[in-house]
């Protein structure tokens, strides 16, 4: 295979770099996301970088930093990005392959800005090294078609966290919430548009339903247990505006009219799962 980057097929619709960012045509049409309305009622906090902040608040917001493992001090997101495009060099055709260059380049402009947020907040946690707990960073990727769901489902799940950022009672969440929700959303718009070219051949289709309910389940796992001890305690701070059951919905709602056009089955939401 002729991998030279002048050989870039630019005819296939967004496969080449020059369609990069792939959220311009999603936010051009709208917002492409769901509104996360909070309906509880609460104080209205905020507080800025700087501010003391009390010890419930930051633990909670720490907690919330070190699931994002986007953090130039994380030397596990560091070894994670050196995968993805050892991934990109084995198993992408060429013209995906700077896709997936202008993604890691992305991520690292976003592990930047959460270095800048970690420092503020505790310097300590700045250089701390936060392996990736979640099992759907560690579920096998031995196709185009697997890297293409991980980005498609895993980037979304930024996205709509990044989405509930737009409300946060921490002002420098707020502030960057809207580029990383909109890169995010760009990320998982790659993942798309590549399971998109892939389910243009049967062959190609029948392995993407095959591989669809190992990534399903674990993409509606990341929103964590429905009945979570820690979700008011976090609606009532403002640092997130639902509970898990409501965005892990509105997600599912997100994903499934995606797969559809596809012609994809949505699998049942029960199914494989390890947090309902
Ligand atoms: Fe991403």
């Amino acid at each position: 295979m002729d991998d030279d980057a002048s050989a870039i097929d630019e005819t296939v619709p967004g496969a080449g770099a020059g369609a990069w960012p792939l959220w311009r045509p999603a936010y051009a049409a709208g917002d492409p996301l769901p509104a996360l309305t909070c309906h509880v009622a609460r104080p209205q906090y905020r507080f800025d970088e700087g501010d003391t902040l009390p010890e419930e608040y930051k633990a909670l917001l720490l907690r919330m930093l070190r699931h994002e493992g986007e953090r130039a001090g994380n030397k596990s997101f560091l070894g994670f990005m050196a995968t993805c495009l050892d991934l990109a060099e084995a198993m992408f055709p060429p013209h995906a392959r700077r896709l997936k260059a202008e993604y890691v380049a992305e991520e690292l402009k976003h592990a930047i800005m959460f270095h800048r947020l970690a420092a503020g907040l505790d310097p300590d946690f700045a250089l701390r090294d936060v392996p990736y707990a979640h099992y759907a960073f560690h579920l096998p990727r031995e196709s185009w078609a697997d890297d293409a769901f991980f980005h498609f489902f895993v980037d979304l799940n930024g996205a709509f966290h990044a989405r509930d950022w737009r409300e946060s009672s921490y002002v420098p969440l707020a502030k960057m919430s809207a580029t990383v929700e909109r890169d995010e959303l760009g990320h998982s718009e790659m993942g798309y548009r590549f399971l998109e070219e892939i389910c243009a051949g049967p062959r190609g289709k029948a392995l993407v339903q095959a591989l669809l309910p190992k990534w399903y389940a674990a993409a509606l796992d990341m929103f964590g247990r429905s009945d979570s001890p820690n979700v008011p305690k976090f609606i009532h701070w403002g640092l997130k505006s639902v509970g898990n059951a409501e965005i892990r919905s509105a997600y599912k709602q997100y994903v499934d009219r995606k797969l559809a056009a596809l012609g994809l089955e949505a699998p049942d939401e029960r199914a494989g799962r390890r947090f309902l």
